[in-house]
């Protein structure tokens, strides 16, 4: 007889009708009900537990188990064809490759198949093929790995995953591997309030994703590509659009044409508001409408800094909103003339506001920006 699981096991074999009591499972959770979370993983369970653990050659002590905690964590949400699928984060991959796969075969019209079909079976295979090789590139446990969880769900990511994508050839995991997700661009704002009042606004920038991508040999920090803030030729776009004239041609000695804007805001003479972000040429605006959000339309700082934003920069001749942005108005805004274009985040915009006595610091939610007070 198995001594391991006794409880399990009974000298004759199990027939139909036959009770199983298990006692050291009801005394388990006996313990469980009358101590909470400490009825598992301390006294006697914890006990047992490390006991088989030596038994069995297990690693796991009384103090492991003391010290693990259990994580309260926000589930994935999102839409699916007028449903709103609510389901598994990190640390499992479930939720997150469950949207890129819903959201990959929608793009190529599965709704338009029939189960079971050749082109169904195909295109959900060359989905999960995708979604899985992203899977096991970038997912892992958040508490150790940054994982770009809002960028492997973006459309626009999921549209180049599937662009090598050809319902008439059989795909390989050869040849596709992880999608590419480019390092965010290089420029960085924060906002510091002392206790005696005195309030910094900084942004810095290396420009585009690792600056210029040299690292000066045996002083570790990065060559910037503050170049391309230059006009490098009259009426040609920078790597943000934006096209200059003379004004910002280069020639020595000069400094280049930069859109950042750290603010401070005074009132009475004092620190009102500290705000800034990155975003190349959207840094202006976003700075801008978060002022006004918040002194002309009396919003929260909150609402100020993550409302759906938008940017008008002269050329392109084009106003670039948020996703999120009010349908209506886009909508309203086309029947008079304008050409909307929808992007990604516009700024990741710091706050803080100092109102009353009370010290009110927001970071944007478009990020991984933080907000600490000491
Ligand atoms: O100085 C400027 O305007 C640019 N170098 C800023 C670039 C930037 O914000 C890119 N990062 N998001």
């Amino acid at each position: 007889m198995n001594k391991v699981a006794p409880v399990f096991v009974k000298e004759t074999p199990w027939k139909t009708g036959d009770t199983l009591v298990q006692k050291d499972l009801a005394n388990t959770i006996k313990r469980i009900r009358d101590l909470g979370a400490k009825g598992f993983y301390e006294g006697e369970t914890a006990k047992l537990i490390a006991e088989q653990m030596k038994k069995d050659h297990g690693i796991i002590t009384e103090d492991d188990l003391k010290n693990y905690k259990a994580k309260n964590r926000a589930p994935i949400v999102f839409d699916y064809k007028g449903t709103t699928v609510v389901s598994m984060p990190l640390p499992s991959s479930g939720g997150i490759i469950l949207e890129q796969m819903l959201k990959m075969s929608a793009m190529e019209h599965i709704g338009t198949m029939k189960y079971g079909t050749l082109a169904s079976v195909q295109l959900m295979s060359e989905v999960e093929r995708r979604a899985f090789a992203d899977r096991a590139k970038f997912l892992g446990d958040p508490d150790f790995v940054k994982v770009p969880v809002k960028t492997l769900v973006n459309d626009e990511y999921l549209k180049k995953r599937m662009s090598d994508y050809d319902p008439t050839k059989a795909g390989n995991s050869k040849d596709i591997k992880e999608g590419y997700i480019q390092e965010g661009e290089e420029t960085t704002h924060f906002d510091v309030l002392d206790n005696e009042g005195n309030a910094v606004s900084t942004t810095t920038t290396l420009n585009g994703s690792f600056g210029s991508g040299i690292v000066v040999a045996g002083a570790g920090f990065l060559l910037n590509y503050e170049m391309d803030d230059f006009s490098v030729k009259p009426g040609v776009p920078n790597m943000f659009g934006t096209v200059g004239q003379e004004a910002n041609a280069i020639a020595p000695g000069k400094r280049m044409l930069s859109s950042m804007t750290p603010t401070i805001v005074l009132k009475d003479n004092k620190p009102y508001i500290v705000v800034g972000t990155p975003g190349g040429t959207t840094i202006p605006t976003s700075v801008y409408q978060t002022i006004v959000d918040i002194i002309d339309f009396k919003l929260s700082p909150e609402d100020a800094v993550n409302f759906p934003k938008f940017h008008q920069q002269w050329l392109p001749d084009v106003i670039y909103v948020e996703k999120t942005f009010n349908k209506d108005v886009v909508a309203k805004l086309e029947a008079m003339g304008y050409k909307i274009e929808e992007r990604g985040s516009i700024g990741r915009t710091e706050v803080i506001m100092i109102k009353d006595g009370t010290i009110t610091a927001v970071a944007d939610h478009r990020g991984d920006d933080g907000a600490v007070g000491y």
